[in-house]
């Protein structure tokens, strides 16, 4: 028979796609890599998985132990999903901005969801993050801590790495991701150099977060409010290996958003507004690449999670994101 044990076993393996829109008729090849094919439909299943069954065979969790972590959605789903594997129970803190469709998945999966006040201070007790970390102490959860565990960068090491350059027969010479904890990044970049220190690594970040100045200048500035999601920071991450960054491209969220629909028209790839971003980064690098060239970006989810968002006309008129006249996507 050929069935699967567990959903566990669906983790990874994330098809690659030929990108078109914006790059067809370039010197080069894009691919997305598509990981809304992971069980709850983003790239951090991933993560979720290693860190988590790595502290179960360490003994550092068993059954009915509680684990915790801030979000901005995607991982509550993951660790969710996982820890419902293992008989474990999951708590998530997530900002009010999450999206609706997000906290609805996270709580179907059976995770205790915490949403948080907006806070300008990334360390305010009121916050996701620090309600999070308080929690784990209080309580005596495991505390996944994505932003900052190295086992969120190893996870992408022993999985997104070794797969892209499987998959491209190790010809890819540009790997594009977008960065949120930045262990995506991190750990698929740091895999790709060591197999061909050549290949170049471009990280894309939101207009707002601080991760692009302090990628090019060590500074770290105060940010501002965006809308994307998955992306971006107001604080420097120790999953963000900066020294593994060969160049940052920041996008706007009109213009991640806007591609993102884009994507999903005319090549019916449901794109999330962060894989938006990725492909507008990827469009821009391909003006000035050649046929040699193979181009790998990570689409971290797909647009399904965003149906309230990005792919809602009212809201995106209500930020000046589309003209006001236009009616349908
Ligand atoms: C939609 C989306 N895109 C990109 C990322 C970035 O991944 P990482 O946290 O590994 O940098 C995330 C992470 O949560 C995400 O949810």
């Amino acid at each position: 028979m050929r069935v699967h044990e567990s959903i566990i076993d669906l983790i990874g393996n994330t098809p690659m796609i030929r990108l078109k829109t914006g790059i067809a008729g370039r010197g080069c090849q894009a691919f997305a890599k598509l990981e809304f094919f992971n069980p709850t439909g983003s790239v951090k299943d991933r993560m979720a998985y290693y860190v988590i069954s790595k502290a179960v065979k360490d003994g550092k969790l068993k059954k009915g132990d509680t684990v915790i972590d801030n979000t901005s959605g995607n991982t509550g789903s993951s660790m969710a999903m996982v820890c419902s594997h293992f008989g474990l129970k999951a708590v998530v803190t997530t900002p009010v901005r999450t999206s609706q469709e997000k906290i609805d998945l996270i709580k179907s999966f059976g995770a205790e969801l915490i949403v948080t006040p907006e806070v300008d201070d990334h360390f305010d007790p009121k916050g996701c993050y620090m309600v999070a970390r308080n929690l784990a102490k209080e309580k005596g959860y495991f505390d996944l801590d994505q932003y900052n565990n190295q086992d969120n960068i190893e996870s992408h090491y022993k999985s997104t790495g070794p797969e892209i350059w499987d998959d491209t027969d190790g010809k890819i010479t540009h790997f594009i991701a977008g960065i949120g904890t930045g262990g995506t990044f991190s750990g698929t970049a740091k895999y790709l150099k060591e197999m061909n220190p050549k290949i170049k690594t471009i990280a894309v970040d939101p207009e707002g977060s601080i991760f692009a100045e302090y990628i090019r200048t060590k500074k770290t500035t105060e940010g501002h409010a965006y809308k994307a999601e998955g992306i971006g920071s107001d604080v420097i991450t120790e999953a963000l290996l900066p020294n593994l960054v060969d160049e940052v491209i920041t996008v706007s969220d009109k213009d991640a958003f806007n591609r993102a629909r884009l994507i999903s028209k005319t090549e019916g790839i449901s794109a999330g507004g962060s894989s938006g971003s990725v492909a507008y980064a990827m469009e821009q690098v391909s003006q000035r690449l050649g046929q040699d060239d193979i181009i790998v970006g990570i689409f971290a989810d797909d647009g399904i999670r965003y149906l309230s968002k990005c792919y809602n006309d009212a809201w995106m008129r209500q930020y000046g994101y589309i003209p006001v006249l236009e009616e349908t996507i």
